[in-house]
């Protein structure tokens, strides 16, 4: 058995000094918990004096009884009091940490934007998939032969020469950087089942240098339309329907002859608004006409069962008569506040 403490007033007394001073020197409810158990608990010297109670004489008891309880008292009051100091001075040390200032000013994370080529691209697209339209895409790496030859250009014709054209090293392995989308034509033909309804959007590239009316990368729609009976009329109808989704019901087209060697006859597409920045005018858009023969031939389709039609028109030169955009370096860039210039909709 472990020596019982003698209780006396003094011991008592230096019980629950030693309690309090241990007591109001916890920092944290922790320290309160292990000196609650050092100076309450079953072990701390209080417990142990009032168990030498039953060793003190009768006539002592009582006092004794008391003062022991009046102590331990004192301390659990001392306990109590500490405790919710500790858990007020606490809460605000978490609160203090949590604190959110609301006059901050927040690190924004800058989001992207679509680029008003691509939404007009899609614009233009849904335009043709109303009608009952696909889109289709070709490689921009193509080879020479889908880019000249199956078009009707022969190897020394003046075209493919006036086509500035990127060619890939070594030049026996025929392939170019696209100069226009009408590649997708052949391969549409050869690809699909007639007739052939298809537009394609896509990149394209030229060796021009970059100023504010070219650039050597750009982007072109192509449309083609393969089926028995298809007139220039038909041309006419399809282009005019695009002209006014895309510019407003007052526009009007018009077509001037031209020369393209995978089309007879050939036209210019010119488009005219009321309300074009600069006033109403002829603007050139496209070029159009009805698909050669021969390029029929060379997807295998005969020309006295099937014919069509074809168009393309530049992206850049679109957005930049239609929305006003008069450097078209400001398209290459990839300055987002231009792109967000433009929202979803071009
Ligand atoms: N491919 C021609 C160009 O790039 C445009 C065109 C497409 C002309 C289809 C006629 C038919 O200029």
């Amino acid at each position: 058995m472990p020596d019982t403490p003698q209780i006396s007033e003094l011991a008592v007394e230096a019980a629950v000094q030693a309690a309090l001073a241990a007591i109001a020197a916890a920092p944290d409810t922790a320290a309160l918990k292990a000196a609650r158990s050092a100076h309450a608990g079953e072990a701390s010297m209080l417990a142990q004096l009032n168990a030498s109670l039953r060793d003190v004489p009768n006539d002592q008891k009582a006092a004794l009884g008391k003062l022991v309880g009046q102590a331990r008292g004192r301390v659990q009051q001392a306990i109590a009091a500490r405790e919710a100091e500790l858990a007020v001075a606490e809460e605000q040390a978490r609160l203090a940490a949590e604190t959110i200032d609301v006059t901050g000013i927040p690190v924004k994370q800058a989001v992207g934007a679509r680029h008003p080529l691509t939404t007009m691209m899609e614009q233009m697209s849904d335009i043709f998939l109303a009608m009952g339209w696909e889109v289709a895409e070709g490689p921009e790496l193509e080879n020479e032969w889908f880019n000249f030859d199956a078009l009707n250009f022969d190897p020394d014709h003046p075209a493919r020469a006036m086509q500035d054209t990127f060619f890939i090293d070594p030049v026996e392995r025929h392939l170019v950087l696209r100069t226009h989308t009408s590649p997708v034509q052949i391969r549409s033909l050869l690809e699909r089942e007639l007739p052939v309804y298809v537009v394609a959007p896509g990149r394209v590239f030229r060796t021009d240098e970059l100023d504010a009316t070219h650039t050597p990368v750009f982007h072109q729609m192509e449309g083609i339309a393969i089926d028995k009976g298809l007139t220039m009329a038909h041309l006419r109808g399809t282009l005019e329907h695009i002209a006014r989704s895309m510019f407003g019901e007052g526009a009007r087209i018009r077509l001037r002859p031209s020369y393209f060697p995978f089309t007879e006859p050939s036209a210019e597409l010119d488009v005219w608004h009321p309300t074009f920045t600069g006033g109403a005018r002829w603007i050139e858009w496209g070029g159009c006409g009805m698909v050669n023969p021969n390029v029929l031939r060379a997807a295998g389709i005969d020309p006295e069962v099937h014919q069509g039609f074809a168009f393309g028109m530049g992206i850049e030169r679109t957005l930049m008569f239609r929305n006003d955009v008069s450097d078209m370096r400001d398209m290459v860039e990839g300055d987002v506040r231009f792109s967000q210039q433009f929202g979803l909709v071009v």
